[in-house]
């Protein structure tokens, strides 16, 4: 075809004309170009031709808000984040095309025409860019923005998200849900942790989505041209974070959002559960059970049928006639009690803790001012509104009748919140601190808010001790009041394997302390998948086993006598390994590194990591490398990442950076330590409560790295700590200077032990050791973390002790620092 002239003319006019038009026309609002730019100190404030307001400040060198709405913004509210910007170095500057933003980590730069942004590092790699061309824009109320996507980017994180550990090619929706028997691809689940992480040219970032509404994550589910996140409503609300580790990523979203406080020492040991214990006379049976066949517990949880008839904040009489003397005399055997509690109240005229919310006119409303109601386990009933004041503090009253009783844990169920049929309409208000919002806001925050409220009431009654809180929903920042645990999972393999991944995801996000049912909720589990499941169990935070109503028994002795020895094994291990899970869990209150580590944290760049095969392969604290295994499976193959790692049942070394094919024994998880690995241990005791012996067993694996660890410990149950009542030191392995050092005692708590014995992996017989410059007495000394089965063998011929030799010797602790040289 000729065109002339004319007709291109015609033909580009039409085109020039349609263009902004359509754009105009087009409903999807973009955020527009900056018209007007105001800076502060570490603040920049804009405005665009498409009255967007903006906002982009400086919280600390290595995190900056942005902020925008296509409305004035309003008033700076969030239920996640409990810190203001830091005061920073920060040099903001602007010409006719941008504005830069510089700090000692990164360099924010703020294109004008459209507005978009985008951080460098500080030598000018770019970290983290808006799409050019889709940046951020608005359908209706929806807020999104689109993030280009880099070569080679991978995805962690979002918390408790179902998938691979690399989220590339995935979306996610956050929307709390009640998710009975999810399956392993099912989204959502119960939680909405808005926090993510980009990894890409060897380089990782953080984005912190604060918004409560519905939200949604595009990690280039479908093409590869963008990752985005956006909400249903509310304001683009985001925190960048830059650093060089990914470690690091989550200490800073850890210190945006709050960390965990210590948990009571009782609430890291073994938990028994089930839907349900009862009467009281069946708590007994499993409690004394447990002592009998030597395995180490302590707590007891008790599930809905405690309540009459569901009521909360009631015990039914038949079966708990005094509960307080029943948890009395559980605290005599070494046993704490955690009730479960629902948000549900039921209406029932007479029924107190009913007639008390509504006098005190707690629960949350329609628009028309009547009570929202819902039907969940006691029938029709009123929700309190944790989002209020009055709501928490009427709460906080009633959970005065638990802790009274001698309670000390409060498990926070159904909190989504839950209701049969799921569909709660969003009209229902939720006073959201004063600022009146509809269950759209107000959701996926309910959880956080209840598990706020627990905490809050049970520190009011129960004085200086500290509580356990756990929660089924969550949002980012519930790590400062509850751990979370990953709901109604079924016992099967691959909820099993998908149950550590969600934990470690959740760690990523924050969430140091968390759980899943041990065993499976739904279904019953085979015997080799219990086999698996209790010694995967041992080397997670919060351990509990746990299972459905009408389902088999599956305390750790309902599987025959092998497994019974095998549970009480791996159990036996967990309390000796306490000092050292202990100390891990005080690292989380500092620096939010979570227990659960998925190898993405230190081996971030390493592509094996995120291998389908390799995925769900984590460390517990930084010294093992648990591999996770199905039931079925009986050999596999594993990477070792970088570094020297040892086989924690024969201490034979393997090279990192390798594939391995191994075999799975049935008894034995396949578990490595990492070289230089310091870990301390104590003996064997049958709960928390008890006295081990007087001397603390430090394993130190032989290695070519640097390492050090803080060993901490103190009353376990108090709040002392806060005013010194520790005992703290760093103890270092230096292989340049052949030494291992422990530090000083810090803090005026005694610990308990007096003698210090440090098991020297990979030195053989003629290594000489010195202690503080003396020649040191070392001795022969057997390494053994398990013992054999004995079920087929009473004499032990046929299973020799499982263990190899070490070098051990013995210091006395006197709490000053000494040197062992090597
Ligand atoms: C929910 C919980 C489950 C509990 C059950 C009965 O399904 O997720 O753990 O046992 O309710 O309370």
């Amino acid at each position: 075809m000729k065109i002339s002239y004319k007709t291109l003319a015609v033909l580009l006019l039409t085109t020039f004309i349609s263009l902004p038009s359509l754009a105009q026309n087009s409903p999807v609002k973009g955020v527009g170009a900056v018209s007007k730019v105001s800076i502060s100190a570490q603040k920049v404030t804009m405005n665009t031709d498409q009255n967007a307001h903006v906002e982009v400040t400086v919280y600390t060198p290595t995190v900056v808000r942005v902020r925008m709405d296509k409305q004035p913004l309003g008033k700076d509210f969030s239920y996640a984040v409990v810190t203001q910007p830091q005061q920073a170095k920060v040099n903001i500057t602007q010409n006719d095309k941008e504005v830069t933003i510089q700090t000692d980590s990164l360099q924010a730069r703020i294109t004008k025409n459209p507005f978009a942004v985008a951080f460098y590092t500080r030598d000018g790699k770019v970290i983290n860019q808006d799409e050019e061309g889709l940046t951020t824009s608005w359908i209706g109320e929806e807020v999104t923005t689109y993030k280009k996507m880099q070569k080679g980017e991978r995805f962690i994180g979002l918390g408790e998200k179902t998938g691979g550990l690399d989220r590339r090619g995935s979306g996610y929706t956050n929307w709390n849900t009640d998710a009975y028997a999810y399956t392993t691809g099912q989204d959502p689940l119960y939680t909405t942790f808005p926090f993510y992480i980009g990894i890409h040219n060897g380089l990782n970032y953080g984005i912190f989505f604060d918004n409560s509404y519905q939200s949604d994550f595009n990690f280039g589910a479908s093409n590869d041209r963008f990752s985005s996140f956006g909400a249903q409503g509310g304001e683009m609300d985001y925190y960048f974070f830059y650093h060089t580790k990914l470690a690091d990523l989550i200490t800073s979203y850890t210190f945006l959002t709050g960390r965990m406080e210590l948990p009571p020492l009782w609430s890291l040991g073994y938990q028994q559960n089930r839907y349900s214990y009862y009467p009281e006379t069946e708590v007994f049976r499993i409690a004394q059970t447990l002592r009998e066949k030597k395995i180490p517990a302590d707590g007891i949880t008790l599930d809905i049928h405690y309540m009459d008839k569901y009521k909360l904040f009631t015990w039914d009489k038949t079966r708990f006639p005094d509960p307080a003397a029943m948890n009395k005399k559980l605290k005599d055997m070494g046993f704490r009690t955690t009730v479960i509690v629902d948000p549900g109240i039921k209406i029932e005229e007479g029924y107190g803790a009913y007639e008390r919310g509504v006098k005190d006119d707690v629960f949350l409303k329609y628009p028309d001012g009547k009570y929202y109601a819902g039907e969940v386990w006691p029938g029709w009933t009123h929700f309190p509104d944790f989002t209020s004041q009055k709501g928490r503090e009427w709460w906080k009253k009633e959970i005065k009748f638990f802790a009274e009783t001698g309670v000390d844990g409060f498990w926070n169920d159904m909190n989504e919140i839950a209701t049969w049929g799921q569909k709660m309409p969003n009209n229902v208000l939720f006073n959201f601190e004063g600022n009146i919002t509809t269950h759209k806001e107000g959701r996926n925050v309910y959880g956080l808010q209840m598990a706020r409220a627990s905490y809050e009431g049970a520190r009011q009654h129960m004085q200086n001790k500290r509580p356990f809180i756990l929660s089924r929903a969550g949002f980012s920042g519930s790590q400062r009041y509850s751990a979370i645990w990953t709901g109604d999972n079924r016992a099967e393999d691959s909820h099993m394997i998908l149950g550590i991944r969600l934990l470690n995801s959740l760690g990523v996000s924050g969430v140091a302390f968390s759980a899943m049912d041990i065993g499976g909720f739904t279904g019953n589990a085979p015997v080799g998948l219990f086999a698996r499941w209790i010694q995967l169990g041992a080397f997670t935070p919060y351990f509990r086993n746990h299972t459905g109503v009408n389902t088999r028994s599956a305390e750790p002795w309902a599987f025959g006598e092998e497994v019974t020895e095998i549970a009480r094994n791996f159990i036996s291990l967990r309390y000796k390994l306490m000092p050292y899970i202990y100390s891990n869990m005080y690292e989380a209150t500092q620096s939010g590194q979570p227990l659960m580590r998925t190898l993405a944290i230190d081996y971030t760049h390493d592509d094996k990591v995120y291998n389908g095969e390799f995925e769900s392969q984590y460390q517990f604290g930084k010294a093992f490398l648990i591999m996770p295994f199905e039931s079925t499976k009986n050999y596999g193959k594993v990477y070792f990442p970088q570094g020297k790692w040892y086989d924690l049942w024969t201490g034979e070394v393997k090279q990192g950076n390798r594939e391995e094919m191994i075999g799975v024994q049935y008894n034995k998880l396949p578990i490595y330590v990492k070289e230089s690995s310091i870990i301390p241990m104590q003996s064997l005791v049958q709960h928390t409560g008890e006295m081990p012996t007087d001397t603390l067993t430090v394993h130190v694996y032989r290695g070519d790295v640097a390492n050090s660890f803080v060993y901490y410990e103190d009353d376990g149950e108090s709040y002392d700590y806060q005013k010194g009542g520790f005992y703290k030191r760093t103890i270092t392995y230096d292989p340049r200077r052949k030494s291992i050092t422990f530090g000083d005692a810090e803090g005026n708590f005694k610990t308990k032990f007096k003698h210090v014995k440090v098991m020297l992996h990979g030195y053989d017989e003629k290594a000489r050791f010195k202690v503080n410059g003396k020649k040191a007495d070392t001795k022969d000394d057997f390494a053994s973390f398990i013992d054999p089965i004995t079920r087929f063998d009473p004499q032990g011929t046929a299973n020799p002790r499982i263990g190899y030799s070490v070098r051990s010797l013995v210091v006395r602790n006197d709490n000053g620092r000494f040197t062992i040289n090597f």
